[in-house]
């Protein structure tokens, strides 16, 4: 275990803010943390605790005044193998794209779509990442954890995570309540591409890839590409990826702004509500490229918001909230972040 006092998390957040924790632990087991947990519960310490993954989904409003906690167990196990199926149990500390690489490495297949998202393994379970036609939860069927109150483990089925998108119970009720320790998936000795993702087909036709001979490092690569030309890489310029959410509204929201704007981009969520993409009204509003401080959108793709150098948490939520007003007020439609604000 390693533990720092009054630790920098500059390089613990993909934004890059310059904020400090009282104290940054970083354990090696799941014994270790659960000794942590009880010995803190003895003292009768209740200062805050926070358990972080890559820090690509974080934005620190301030310094922390308690405890952060992170894994440092990098273990990849196969729990059972059996005819096409093959099950995995991962650490959470692993950063989730070595774990696409590993996976691909091992003729184990599904997560190609995911490559290349920041972050770590046990955030791809609380927050259910995503793209391209993908989702962490296709893919999970348990969850190992330890609950920080009283340090006992506890296993959550995927039913039990209750996952949505972007979204999961550890995101609601149990928020902050338990550490994901592990993440168990199911993967397939076979390879079955999905390419039907808008763009996907395209980039590999461009890429002289032959579609039904189709291997998985070449989508991966692929997947790569396209993320590298619209995403702006953390470590040359603060980001967190998508700061919101891409709204879910009811279908009768959507005929009335489809009226007004004849090709606004669109996905079907379920037979009452739609999905209109965050980023395209954000762009609609004039902020694509635009700077507020030190604060600002990214030029290529508006659902990300960046640092511009030296912005704090304020500089980005300051931003944030200008972005969700402007989209509140043209389109009537409320943004919400997916970004986690930490004060
Ligand atoms: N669009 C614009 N202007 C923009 C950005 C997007 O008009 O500045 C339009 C695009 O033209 C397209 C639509 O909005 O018609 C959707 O854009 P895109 O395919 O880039 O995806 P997104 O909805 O903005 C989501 C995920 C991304 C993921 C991509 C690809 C969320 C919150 N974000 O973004 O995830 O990579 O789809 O699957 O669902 C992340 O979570 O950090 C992330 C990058």
């Amino acid at each position: 275990m390693r533990k720092e006092e009054n630790c920098s998390l500059k390089e613990h957040n993909t934004f890059g803010i310059e904020a400090k924790a009282r104290q940054f632990v970083e354990y090696d087991s799941v014994e270790e943390l659960q000794a942590f947990i009880r010995e803190r519960a003895a003292r009768g310490d209740t200062s805050p605790l926070l358990h972080i993954g890559g820090g690509s989904n974080l934005l620190f409003l301030g310094d922390f005044k308690g405890t952060i906690l992170h894994s440092r167990m990098h273990d990849i196990h196969v729990t059972a193998d059996e005819g096409d199926n093959i099950y995995v149990r991962v650490s959470a500390g692993i950063v989730w794209d070595d774990w696409v690489q590993y996976a691909i490495d091992s003729l184990w297949y599904g997560l190609e779509n995911l490559s290349l998202i920041p972050g770590e393994v046990g955030a791809s379970a609380v927050q259910n990442i995503g793209a391209y036609g993908a989702e962490a939860k296709d893919f999970i069927v348990y969850v190992d954890t330890v609950d920080l109150q009283t340090g006992d483990v506890r296993h959550f089925t995927a039913e039990e995570c209750c996952y949505g998108y972007r979204d999961s119970i550890f995101k609601h009720e149990l928020r902050g309540r338990y550490a994901v320790t592990h993440v168990h998936f199911h993967l397939s000795h076979g390879f079955r591409p999905r390419i039907e993702y808008g763009g996907i087909r395209q980039a590999l036709a461009e890429r002289g890839f032959d579609e039904t001979n189709l291997t998985a490092e070449q989508l991966r690569q692929t997947i790569i590409e396209i993320r590298r030309a619209k995403l702006p890489e953390p470590s040359e310029l603060g980001n967190a990826g998508s700061f919101f959410t891409n709204p879910i509204v009811p279908r009768h929201t959507f005929e009335r702004l489809s009226n007004e704007y004849s090709n606004i981009p669109h996905y079907e969520a379920d037979s009452k509500r739609v999905k209109i993409p965050a980023g395209w009204m954000i762009e609609q509003c004039g902020w694509k490229g635009k700077t507020l401080g030190k604060a600002g959108v990214y030029e290529k793709q508006a659902l990300v918001l960046v640092n511009r150098g030296g912005a704090t948490g304020a500089d980005i939520a300051a931003l944030c909230k200008q972005i969700q007003a402007d989209v509140k007020s043209k389109f009537g439609i409320a943004i919400v972040p997916e970004v986690n604000f930490i004060s």
